[in-house]
């Protein structure tokens, strides 16, 4: 997958080389290319902003930095097919599992991080007329730009590329992953030794006892998902959990 990140902070984005990322990078499965918009200015303080026509506070992104830098992304050495564009703000949709996994099928990503108030937003009208656009928010909450969000979504696509995980299976039961648990939050774990402080190992997990062990893991979902977030039960069916202690 190709992934490009236009920014005006590319070393924000450092953290893309390190750990899960850094590996799926340094063995060709990811290629990330960071970009700075200032280098699409042409004036001698690389201006990237200008005051919000209408008044109020700050700044917002200029669009002729950011249509230059797109244009150039199209144009340049790439992907046949076109990118899906990933624009943060706390005004888009929300980032999901789902998302993730629609996202992680696509062959070429690029993501718009702003700060200020945003970009103008001809830009996103622009490219949205003739790409797959989206605006999209990691949360509830206003960040100082969009650099954090784009290291969230990268990691969460990346993992599920093919051979990014060691392990296959790894995310088959990921809370949010599409299945039979679906909407359900993933229980406790635990590793040795089997006991610590006092703390013994629940029994059944080490009963070797697989359709015991499938259940209790079950009802821990179940139980950590009412305690933290009761509304996903709510989207929760009853036979898909049937499905699941019969197939365990
Ligand atoms: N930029 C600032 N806050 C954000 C958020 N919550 N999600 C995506 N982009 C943002």
């Amino acid at each position: 997958m190709r992934i490009d990140v236009v920014t005006i902070f590319p070393e924000y984005l450092e953290p893309l080389n390190v750990s899960l990322l850094g590996k799926a990078r340094a063995r060709g499965l990811l290629d990330v290319r960071l970009h700075d918009l200032r280098s699409w200015t042409h004036d001698r303080h690389h201006t990237v902003d200008d005051t919000p026509y209408g008044g109020g506070p700050g700044m917002v992104m200029k669009p002729e930095p950011w249509g230059e830098a797109l244009d150039a992304l199209l144009a340049g050495d790439r992907p046949e097919a076109d990118p899906v564009v990933v624009v943060p703000t706390p005004s888009g949709r929300p980032f999901t599992q789902e998302l993730a996994v629609e996202l992680a099928g696509a062959p070429w990503l690029v993501f718009t991080p702003a700060r200020y108030e945003g970009i103008d937003r001809r830009v996103i009208e622009e490219y949205g007329a003739r790409l797959d656009v989206r605006e999209v928010s990691i949360g509830d909450y206003v960040l100082a730009g969009g650099e954090a969000p784009v290291l969230v979504m990268v990691e969460a696509v990346a993992r599920l590329l093919p051979g990014v995980l060691g392990n296959a299976e790894s995310h088959r039961d990921d809370s949010f992953a599409p299945g039979a648990m679906a909407a359900l939050l993933e229980g406790p774990v635990y590793t040795k030794p089997p006991e610590w402080r006092g703390r013994a190992v629940p029994e059944v997990l080490v009963s070797g006892h697989h359709g015991r062990i499938a259940r209790w893991r079950r009802d821990e979902a179940l139980r950590r998902t009412t305690l933290n977030r009761p509304e996903l039960i709510e989207g929760c069916e009853p036979e898909a959990f049937d499905k699941h202690d019969r197939e365990t």
